[in-house]
């Protein structure tokens, strides 16, 4: 298949409105999530992401039937024909959230082998707590030559996290659900994700408490059932939509949101000038002059996301004075900062702290995107930059938000897609 860029004309400010898509993490949890279930379930609104792509191929790969509509954004999935407990490491490498797999397995049967998991590279990223939780609940784990193997009838235990861990909270929650008796996981993520993960989970018969809070309690059950159930809109892809509006100066409204999921970045984009206004499930982003520079600290959720540094860090660029970036939950997630350098950024960074010193413009350049947030980061640097922008590597961006080219230019920004070739010989570059 031709390696592709793309090819982003800056400039233009993005107006009217969109809409947002299914949540990828919480759809990258829910579709392992029904493993568990003793029936069908049909999961709706998933957005057609790479991601979701990937996870199809290793729930056929175990040997459940998946009939998957992408653009109905539907799937149903009948664990009824699952025949096998191993996700190869060809597949689970090419995801984080391949570590669900073992949640699920683990939990509806007793036994998971699953390939160490990949992921935007943002620095050792660890499942000790995973591990931890697991072994809690009584099962055995070992290393096979790359494979984590995790066997044993659970029983329920009570589990705190030694740090808040999204994946980690998600996945104890998803093997200790069929666990016989009860457990008390405390120090919980508290993402929406995880809220909508148990709500699917509630859906088809399971007993959980506390979800969205730091404790959450579960009481086991031998059965789940089928049911159907729509995920939430994603939380980063509303932000990033909300980070370019004001990155172009435009003025934008969205449709399909949840604003309550928004407000640390509402308040950050107001601290810094940005008109943001919200009713129901519409969110308006609107500028017209400069925006102030700001200090931003990342937190677990309710706090400012971690997903969303990347794209504001675009904004920064460009705001009157120095901005002060903390990235406090991941060790290495300033990439995007060396390529937005190119384009004229000014940024200075040291350990896990980003000074962005506001410049009048950023130009175009060739950039690469080093992984999913800060490749959506990049589109935003090259709607604000003059001149042709072409981004390298944007497969990362296609991991994670569905189309989302088509939706910025359906709001007036020109980006294409176009083959990579050899400048020499003109042919085609392959992957
Ligand atoms: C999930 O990653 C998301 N991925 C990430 O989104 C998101 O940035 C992150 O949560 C934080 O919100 C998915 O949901 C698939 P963590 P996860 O466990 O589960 C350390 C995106 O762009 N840690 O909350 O990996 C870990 O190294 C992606 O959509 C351990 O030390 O995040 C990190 O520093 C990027 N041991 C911190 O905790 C563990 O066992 C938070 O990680 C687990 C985590």
């Amino acid at each position: 298949m031709p390696e592709y860029k793309l090819v982003i004309s800056g400039g233009r400010e993005l107006r009217g409105e969109t809409s947002v898509s299914g949540g990828k993490n919480t759809s990258l949890a829910v579709i392992p999530a029904a493993l568990l279930a003793d029936y069908p379930c049909q999961i709706e609104n998933l957005p057609d992401i790479d991601d979701v792509r990937v996870l199809v191929r290793i729930l056929r790969s175990l040997g459940a039937k998946v009939d998957w509509h992408p653009e109905a954004k539907q799937m149903v999935i009948d664990p009824g024909t699952v025949t096998s407990n191993t996700v190869p490491f060809a597949l689970s490498q090419k995801m984080r959230a391949s570590y669900y797999l073992m949640g699920a397995l683990l939990g509806r049967y007793g036994s998971a082998r699953v390939g160490y998991p990949g992921g935007c590279d943002l620095g050792s990223r660890p499942i000790d707590q995973h591990l931890k939780g697991f072994r809690a609940l009584g099962a055995s784990i070992r290393d096979e030559n790359g494979m984590i193997v995790t066997e044993g009838r659970l029983k329920g235990a009570n589990i705190n996290f030694d740090m808040v861990t999204v994946g980690g909270t998600i996945n104890v929650m998803l093997a200790a659900v069929r666990a016989e008796g009860d457990t008390l996981m405390t120090n919980c993520a508290k993402e929406p994700h995880i809220v909508d993960t148990a709500n699917f989970l509630n859906r088809i018969g399971a007993h959980i408490r506390g979800a969205g809070t730091d404790t959450i309690r579960i009481h086991g059950v031998s059965r789940l059932g089928g049911a159907s159930y729509t995920v939430i809109p994603d939380q980063i892809e509303t932000g990033t939509l909300m980070i370019a509006a004001a990155a172009t100066r435009g003025d934008v409204t969205l449709h399909g949101c949840i604003p309550t999921h928004m407000e640390a970045l509402t308040a950050k984009l107001l601290e810094m000038g940005v008109m943001v206004t919200s009713q129901d499930d519409v969110i308006s982003v609107k500028l017209r002059q400069g925006h102030r520079a700001i200090r931003l600290s990342t937190q677990e959720y309710p706090g400012f996301p971690t997903d969303l540094q990347q794209p504001m860090s675009a904004l920064l660029t460009r705001a009157v004075g120095t901005s002060e970036v903390i990235e406090n939950i991941f060790e290495s997630r300033f990439k995007h900062l060396d390529e937005m350098r190119k384009m004229g950024a000014k940024a200075v960074i040291n350990g896990r702290v980003a000074h962005i010193e506001g410049v009048p413009e950023l130009h175009a350049a060739p950039v690469y995107a080093p992984d999913l947030r800060g490749g959506a980061a990049l589109v935003i640097a090259g709607l604000m930059a003059h001149g042709t922008t072409e981004i390298y590597n944007p497969e990362n961006i296609a991991r994670g938000y569905e189309h989302l080219e088509n939706k910025l230019n359906r709001l007036g920004a020109s980006i294409s897609r176009m083959p990579c070739v050899n400048e020499v010989n003109g042919d085609a570059i392959r992957v």
